[in-house]
């Protein structure tokens, strides 16, 4: 009697004093496992005379029973501590800045493309896609350049492959609007634009790059003349710049028109220039089977840098190729 007495009260304080659950475990083996005490208590009740045998076997099997319920009481208090720790060591703590994003923007010079390319869209012309690997016969031949023309030469490029060149000019799509126009795939009054990367073999400078891009744009169309010229490149000043703008044509030289002119719009106190236009020459469209009795067509030219460099007030367009982040992340996001 006294036995279990004692027995209970060491295992209770043996599992008061467990720590952790595997403590707890060894503490329980030892009192409830197959070779445990309690066990023993149990085996030596044959060794009892026979009266005493059912009072010894329910206490035992009371103690044993009242053991279980302590052992499950402190597991389960034990396993709820060691959960809220394991919870604290493996916390996640969200609250710390993580890495930050960039937001991403586009380029100066697309945002400007997207603009040049919505205000002709809006005067009425069909952007198209041309060729920055062009034929030399495009690029030069079918624009009226007489052989061994001195303007080649300034327009010098990066020959790749015989008869094939980077283009030196948007232009160059000229020729092949007009085979399609032969081809019957297109017909007369033509209205297109093209938008695009050129490249000269330059003194590379702050206003001149081996890479640059240009749009240029040609109408045909029975009856075309230098005033509509005029007056579709002064929209497109005053859509891009401003209403008050100011524009200025000069006359030029550029094989492909008659009489060719420079564009140029005056910007903080003096004149700049954007690029140049004319009325397409003759020599071309006949080249192409259009009746120049009939029909006649303007073109134009212009670089694409100059345009954010005036906006911006960026002083060398070199900047635009150099991908340096502290100057891209100077313009707005969209
Ligand atoms: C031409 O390229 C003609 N194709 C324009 C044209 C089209 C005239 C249709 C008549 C009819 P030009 O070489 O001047 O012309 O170039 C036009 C514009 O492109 C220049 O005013 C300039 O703004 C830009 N440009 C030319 N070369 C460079 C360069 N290396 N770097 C940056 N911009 C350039």
């Amino acid at each position: 009697m006294e036995n279990i007495q004692t027995i209970l009260e060491e295992a209770e304080r043996a599992i008061a004093q467990a720590h952790s659950t595997a403590d707890l475990q060894a503490v329980e083996t030892h009192y409830l496992g197959r070779k445990g005490v309690i066990g023993q208590l149990l085996r030596q009740l044959g060794t009892l005379p026979p009266e005493q045998r059912p009072q010894f076997g329910q206490q035992v099997n009371a103690a044993r029973e009242h053991l279980k319920r302590l052992f499950a009481e402190r597991r389960a208090v034990l396993e709820q501590a060691e959960l809220a720790q394991r919870i604290e060591a493996e916390r996640l703590d969200i609250t710390l800045p993580g890495m930050p994003l960039r937001p991403a923007r586009l380029h100066p010079l697309t945002l400007t493309m997207q603009r040049v390319k919505r205000t002709l869209i809006g005067l009425g012309f069909e952007f198209v896609e041309g060729y920055d690997l062009e034929r030399f016969e495009y690029n030069f031949g079918a624009l009226n350049y007489p052989d061994d023309h001195p303007a080649m030469d300034e327009q010098n490029s990066f020959h790749i492959a015989p008869g094939y060149l980077l283009r030196t000019q948007t232009t160059s799509i000229q020729g092949r609007i007009f085979e399609q126009l032969q081809r019957g795939e297109r017909s007369l009054p033509l209205r297109i634009a093209i938008i695009g990367r050129c490249y000269r073999y330059e003194n590379v400078d702050a206003t001149h790059s081996h890479t640059f891009h240009q749009v240029d744009a040609f109408m045909v169309d029975e009856g075309v003349s230098m005033a509509h010229l005029k007056g579709v490149l002064t929209q497109f000043a005053q859509l891009m710049f401003g209403a008050e703008v100011r524009v200025r044509f000069r006359p030029d030289y550029f094989p492909f028109v008659e009489p060719g002119v420079d564009f140029a719009i005056w910007w903080k106190g003096g004149w700049l220039e954007l690029g140049g236009a004319g009325l397409i020459h003759p020599n071309i469209l006949e080249r192409y089977g259009i009746d120049t009795e009939r029909y006649s067509g303007f073109a134009f030219g212009l670089g694409i840098e100059r345009i954010p460099m005036l906006q911006y007030g960026v002083d060398d367009l070199r900047l635009f190729l150099e991908n340096d982040l502290r100057f891209l992340e100077q313009f707005p996001l969209l």
